[in-house]
């Protein structure tokens, strides 16, 4: 079975309906990328409709020919010159079934045509069965996710060297793009951060004209995007330390906190551990660290999903989240201590839950 037959069939597993329809607006539904794995082009309007074991792809001439070639062969592409011909399909394929549609994305005045359009028996929300097949990755996702996420890393090795005083925030993340995309990167899988010295203190600071100065902090987050799946990862560096200095020991201790940190949260990533656990278990360390100096500025999660999303679809590793742990989901490990004024430390690996236990990736 190839992996969007199996993807099929996992969303179909316990489903409340016959059939599935997506439909791109200007946006791309990621659950179409899930289940075509047409990750380049936008294929507005498309329309996926899918049974659990064949799919109907209905696009438009103008992508006919890409999704002839990439679509795997459960899946029978159809180009729709007309609306009258999309029409046609659309009745032929939905009267009288019950049909699922991803309630997060499709939005009312397309859900009302369609129903009208293809006179369903019923439309319900597909939101569930559908998460509940991505939040699991299979081998090829691991795989790509794995690849944007080298591609990263790589980066990371090198954009210390493009540092020097006097460069702009801006100027660096454009590097540091630049760079992902020599590496092989589709595209960054999300707007590049950097900040410089204080700014590092604001966790998803804007790039801005800031210029670099020796002994500040240079905290960088950045993410590839690979065949449709993401990276995200960051590191913070003290740019031409004055290793004798209070305010570098002050630094270090901060990285050092939050290095310790990342690394108690991912010995906790296990499958059957509730997700708040690992966040849990950062925060309390954090907040007690040399009798509470760092209470307190751990303001965010600890971590979330990751795969066609940079923020996926499945669970974050933050308070209240209850559900459990399973093996194959991604997530990021990302605790930071941030300190208004001062600046901040953020470090964020990606993490393969294996049946052993969490591993960077
Ligand atoms: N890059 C945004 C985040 O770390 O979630
Ligand atoms: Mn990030
Ligand atoms: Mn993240």
């Amino acid at each position: 079975m190839n992996s969007i037959a199996a993807r099929l069939d996992r969303i179909f597993g316990n489903a409340a309906f016959d059939k599935l329809l997506l439909i791109n607006t200007t946006q791309k539904d990621s659950y179409f990328t899930y289940l075509t794995g047409l990750y380049a082009g936008s294929f507005e309007s498309s329309i996926l409709i899918a049974d659990r074991k064949k799919a109907l792809l209905i696009t438009t001439v103008l992508e006919y020919d890409v999704a002839k070639r990439s679509c795997p062969k459960e899946i029978r592409v159809v180009a729709a010159h007309s609306r009258g011909k999309t029409m046609e399909l659309l009745k032929d394929q939905l009267r009288n079934k019950t049909v699922g549609v991803n309630g997060a994305f499709i939005p009312i005045n397309l859900y009302r045509r369609i129903r009208k359009l293809g006179k369903p028996k019923r439309m319900v929300d597909a939101g569930k069965a559908l998460a509940g097949a991505r939040q699991i990755k299979d081998w090829p996702e691991v795989e790509l996710i794995g690849i944007a996420n080298n591609i990263v890393k790589k980066a990371f090795s090198k954009i210390e060297g493009s540092l020097r005083v006097g460069i702009t925030e801006r100027e660096v993340a454009k590097e540091f793009d630049s760079m992902m995309r020599e590496y092989g990167a589709d595209a960054p899988s999300f707007d590049t951060i950097v900040c410089f010295g204080r700014n590092a203190a604001v966790p998803h600071h804007v790039p801005g004209k800031a210029k670099l100065e020796e002994h500040s902090f240079v905290l960088i987050d950045a993410g590839a995007r690979y065949a449709g799946y993401c990276s995200d990862v960051t590191r913070t560096f003290i740019f031409k330390p004055d290793r004798k200095s209070d305010k570098y020991k002050r630094m270090i201790d901060m990285y050092d906190t939050v290095k310790e940190a990342q690394q108690i949260a991912l010995k906790s990533i296990k499958p059957g551990i509730r997700c708040e656990v690992p966040h849990n278990k950062a925060m309390e360390y954090i907040n007690k660290a040399h009798n509470g100096i760092y209470k307190g500025m751990f303001i965010h999660g600890l971590g979330h999903s990751l795969g066609i999303d940079v923020h996926d679809v499945g669970p974050n590793l933050s308070p209240g989240y209850k559900e459990k742990i399973q093996e194959n989901m991604v997530f990021s490990d990302e605790p930071g201590i941030y300190i208004d004024g001062f600046g901040g430390v953020r470090i964020e690996d990606d993490v393969l839950v294996t049946k052993s236990g969490g591993k960077f990736l």
